[in-house]
């Protein structure tokens, strides 16, 4: 392939090119099959090839600008929608043990905006479907439960109801065994952003 064919190749395959068609109306463009670069392009030479000068340089300009912010917008674009796609996909019901979820174990609150989540384990290391997780005002509380959700099928728990932190509350585990307590007091519902790898929350 020679130099000639090899730009030719390249301008045709380029997004640019199709923004300028040919005019296959004017016989002089009909004929030629010359490949034109964006630097001819943009440089205002050969029109005669194509839309009119003024037109074509718009164009031209548009085009570049649009692509020069593109270019440097979509990083930024990505990581907002990172960071924000979650939260309208959070579901307003609560976990349900016949239901699955995704990413146990992850600090679920990271893009969702549940008041309440993360991910109970087993001592054996796998998740555990069924656990309940409760927020008590007081340590290993009886009456006063604030709010009680049940791990899904993948070990996740987690709801959006409002919760009332106030100076703090209680939260405890229970699986089919005995009831787990978290000793210090907890003032947001992000579980998993502290019981992270080697600190799993576990029920017995
Ligand atoms: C990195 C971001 C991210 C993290 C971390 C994350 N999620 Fe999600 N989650 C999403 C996105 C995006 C969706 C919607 C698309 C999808 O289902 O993947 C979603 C959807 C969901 C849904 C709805 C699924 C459905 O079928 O309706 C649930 C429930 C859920 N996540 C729970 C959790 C839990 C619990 C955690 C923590 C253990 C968690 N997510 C961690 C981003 C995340
Ligand atoms: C600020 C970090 C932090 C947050 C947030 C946190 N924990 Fe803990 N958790 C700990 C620490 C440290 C311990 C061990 C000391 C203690 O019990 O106070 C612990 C202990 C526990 C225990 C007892 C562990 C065992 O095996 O006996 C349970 C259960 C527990 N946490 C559940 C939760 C739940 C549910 C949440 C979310 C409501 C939560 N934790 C939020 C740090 C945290």
């Amino acid at each position: 392939m020679n130099v000639e064919s090899r730009h030719l190749e390249r301008t045709l395959s380029d997004p640019m090119h199709k923004e300028f068609p040919r005019d296959a109306s004017r016989p002089s463009c009909a004929a030629s099959i010359e490949p034109l670069s964006h630097a001819s392009m943009c440089g205002l030479e050969r029109f005669h090839c194509f839309a009119p000068r003024v037109e074509v340089g718009w164009r031209c300009l548009r085009t570049l600008i649009r692509m020069r912010l593109l270019r440097i917008l979509s990083p930024a674009l990505l990581l907002a929608l990172a960071a924000c796609s979650g939260d309208g996909d959070t579901p307003s019901t609560p976990s349900d043990p016949v239901r699955t979820s995704h990413n146990a174990g992850r600090d679920c609150l990271q893009c969702h905006s549940f008041s309440l989540a993360g991910t109970v384990y087993r001592d054996d290391g796998g998740v555990y479907p069924g656990a309940v997780v409760r927020l008590t005002t007081r340590p290993g509380g009886g009456s006063d439960v604030v709010a009680s959700v049940t791990a899904d099928a993948s070990g996740n728990f987690y709801t959006s109801e409002p919760v009332s932190w106030g100076d703090g509350l209680y939260t405890d585990v229970q699986g089919i065994g005995a009831r787990r307590l978290m000793e210090a007091p907890v003032t947001g519902g992000d579980c998993n952003s502290c019981h992270a790898a080697q600190d799993r929350i576990r029920a017995d």
